[in-house]
Formats: C-alpha cells, sequence, structure tokens
C-alpha cells in the first residue's frame, strides 16, 4: 500500500511540473495507460489471497481516483493559462484613437465637369450626353467631315473590329447632332422652333498618349441654335464661363481663326496663361494657353438633321476639361489623372 501512495504522491507531483497539454497526456499514460504503473498493480490483484483483494482493489481504485483528479485539475490549469496568454496577446488598447474610416472624394475630372455643368446650367443650358460607341454618320458625315479627312484615317481613330462603321467617337460633336435630331423630334412642326441650348460633357477617344495626351480623355460640347444666335453671342458666352470657371474677372481671352468642318467661320479659343503674364514654359512662352475650338455652326450640319438654315442659326463650341482642370489645379501630367494613386487623388477630396 505504501508503494500505491508513493505512486500517487508521484503521479502528482509529476503532473503538476508539466505545463504543456501534449505532455500531460504523454505524462497519464504512464500511470493509468495499457502498461501504466497503476494499470500494472490492478493487474496483480488476481495473485492475492482472496480474502486481500478486496480491499486491496479498492485502495487501488481510491489511488486511481486520486491520480485523476491531479490530472484533471492539471488539465484544467493548462487550459486556463493558456487562455490566459491568448488574451493577453490579443488585448487591445482601447484608450488608442481609432484608424478612422477613409473618406472617398470625386476625381479632379469629375469635380471640373460638374463645376461646367453648373456654371452652364445657370445660364439656362440642359446637359445631354451621347454614346461611347458610336457610328460614322453621327462621329463624322453628319458633321460636314469629308471621307478624306485626317481624323477619319486608322492612326487618329478607334474602329471597332468587326463592326463596319463603328468606332470611339474622336469627340463630343456628334452629340450635338443627335440633340439637334430628339430635339425636332420633340417639338415636331412648332413654329418658330424653341431654341437649343446644350452642353455635353463625356468621354472622348484618340490614338494618342504622352504627357499631355490619353487616349482617352473628356471634352465638354457646347451648342446654342436659335433665330438669332450671333458670334458675338459666343465671344459673351464663352468668355464668361472661362472667367467665372478660373474665378477670375480679368482672365484674358481671344479668339482666333481656324479652321473645323462642321462651324464657318471657326476659331480657337486661347485663354491668358494662369501661370505668368509674360510667358512661361506653362504657355510655351506665348503668354496665351489653347483651349477650345468654336464657330457658328456649318449650315450643312443643320441640313443634315433638317434644320432650315435661312431660319436658323447657331453656335458651338468644344473644350477640353482635362486641360481646364491641369490649369486650375497646377497639375502638369495628365497621366496623373489615370492611373490611379491615391497619393494623387486624395489631394482633392
Ligand atoms: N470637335 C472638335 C475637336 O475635337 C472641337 C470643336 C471645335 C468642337 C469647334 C466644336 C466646334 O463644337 O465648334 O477637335
Amino acid at each position: 500500500m505504501q508503494e500505491l501512495e508513493q505512486l500517487v504522491s508521484r503521479a502528482t507531483a509529476e503532473f503538476s511540473a508539466i505545463s504543456d497539454a501534449a505532455q500531460l497526456e504523454q505524462a497519464k499514460a504512464l500511470y493509468l495507460g495499457k502498461s501504466g504503473s497503476l494499470t500494472e498493480l490492478l493487474k496483480g490483484l488476481g495473485k492475492l489471497p482472496p480474502e486481500e483483494r478486496k480491499s486491496v482493489g479498492a485502495a487501488i481504485n481510491q489511488g486511481k481516483q486520486a491520480i485523476e483528479a491531479a490530472l484533471e485539475e492539471r488539465r484544467e490549469h493548462i487550459r486556463r493559462a493558456a487562455l490566459a496568454a491568448q488574451l493577453q496577446a490579443e488585448a487591445l488598447d482601447i484608450t488608442l484613437p481609432g484608424r478612422g474610416m477613409g473618406l472617398g472624394g470625386l476625381h479632379p475630372a469629375t469635380r471640373t465637369l460638374e463645376r461646367i455643368e453648373e456654371l452652364f446650367r445657370s445660364i439656362g443650358f440642359e446637359v445631354a450626353d451621347g454614346p461611347e460607341i458610336e457610328d460614322d454618320f453621327h462621329n463624322f458625315t453628319a458633321l460636314n467631315t469629308p471621307e478624306n479627312h485626317p481624323a477619319r484615317s486608322m492612326h487618329d481613330t478607334f474602329y471597332l473590329e468587326n463592326a463596319p462603321g463603328l468606332l470611339l467617337r474622336t469627340h463630343t460633336s456628334p452629340i450635338q447632332v443627335r440633340y439637334m435630331e430628339e430635339h425636332l423630334a420633340r417639338h415636331k412642326g412648332v413654329e418658330p422652333m424653341p431654341p437649343i441650348k446644350v452642353i455635353a460633357p463625356g468621354r472622348v477617344y484618340r490614338v494618342d498618349s504622352d504627357a499631355t495626351h490619353s487616349p482617352m480623355f473628356h471634352q465638354v460640347e457646347g451648342l446654342w441654335v436659335g433665330e438669332d444666335v450671333s458670334f458675338a453671342n459666343l465671344k459673351g458666352v464663352f468668355t464668361d464661363f472661362l472667367r467665372r470657371f478660373f474665378e477670375r474677372e480679368d482672365l484674358k481671352v481671344r479668339f482666333r481663326p481656324s479652321f473645323f468642318p462642321f462651324t464657318e467661320p471657326s476659331a480657337e479659343v486661347d485663354m491668358g496663361c494662369v501661370f505668368c503674364s509674360d510667358g512661361c514654359r506653362v504657355c510655351s512662352h506665348t503668354g496665351w494657353l489653347e483651349i477650345a475650338g468654336c464657330g457658328m455652326v456649318h449650315p450643312n450640319v443643320l441640313k443634315h438633321v433638317g434644320i432650315d438654315s435661312e431660319k436658323y442659326l447657331g453656335f458651338a463650341f468644344g473644350v477640353g476639361p482635362d486641360r481646364l482642370t491641369m490649369l486650375r489645379y497646377g497639375i502638369n501630367d495628365l497621366r496623373l489623372f489615370y492611373d490611379g494613386d491615391l497619393r494623387f487623388l486624395s489631394q482633392f477630396k
């Protein structure tokens, strides 16, 4: 029986020195396993004289229970220690300031488009859009652009494979045509035709890529057709728009004679450089920045949609809002717009 007591106290001592769950289960096997010390004692019972068996058996069982209790206690201890360690390791310092949720913001190109829309809406213009996949008719033919015009060449325009006559629009001018067609359908037979006053912002595509050209960029088209719309109106509207856009009452604006197939006469619009007064790198030392094309709508364009060019006339313009964004925010590389780099974009939140 002394042997049994020793066994129990040895097991208890051994268990309590162990702090690893797997190791504890191994130690258990030494006592309670198939050939563990206690199991061996039980096996020895059969060799005892029958009168001793009962009491010795009971004592061994007690010893077994004591070892099992010690084992269970140690298991529980190890479980708790592991939990405490885990809690400690995963502890959160709830007094730290939070990281906060990142706030999104509008892309600078979008901000400019919204600003342009707001300025033109304030003087009675509507905002329209049109498809980015255009047909040859709306992009070129209806805009009085002849078959052999360089803009139609494969080098300048993205044509769609297996879709004859379809292309990515090279400018927003086809929306002029689509809008006039819709306007006429909407006001069929109404005399005189209510005036058309619309701008159309959107993405356009050309085979072009460098620091100031991207294969995809933005344009805003403008169109005002009515009974007595003049070039003076064009100058007034566009000059006023630029001054309000750049918030500079003294901004210089000039109209230079130019050529576009869909306007006659045509002009290019320059504005005084916003970075200098007498020439810098941005304006190529001229003091002027080219920002739009414009003119009086060519009678052939009106004819193509069925508007009487003897009775109605109008002006149109096409402006590059990306250029305006670069000038307004002092950005020198257009590619930054489309890199998706948050270090750049988050400055505009
Ligand atoms: N569509 C022309 C281009 O992309 C720009 C333009 C010029 C638009 C004159 C117009 C205009 O409406 O009248 O180069």
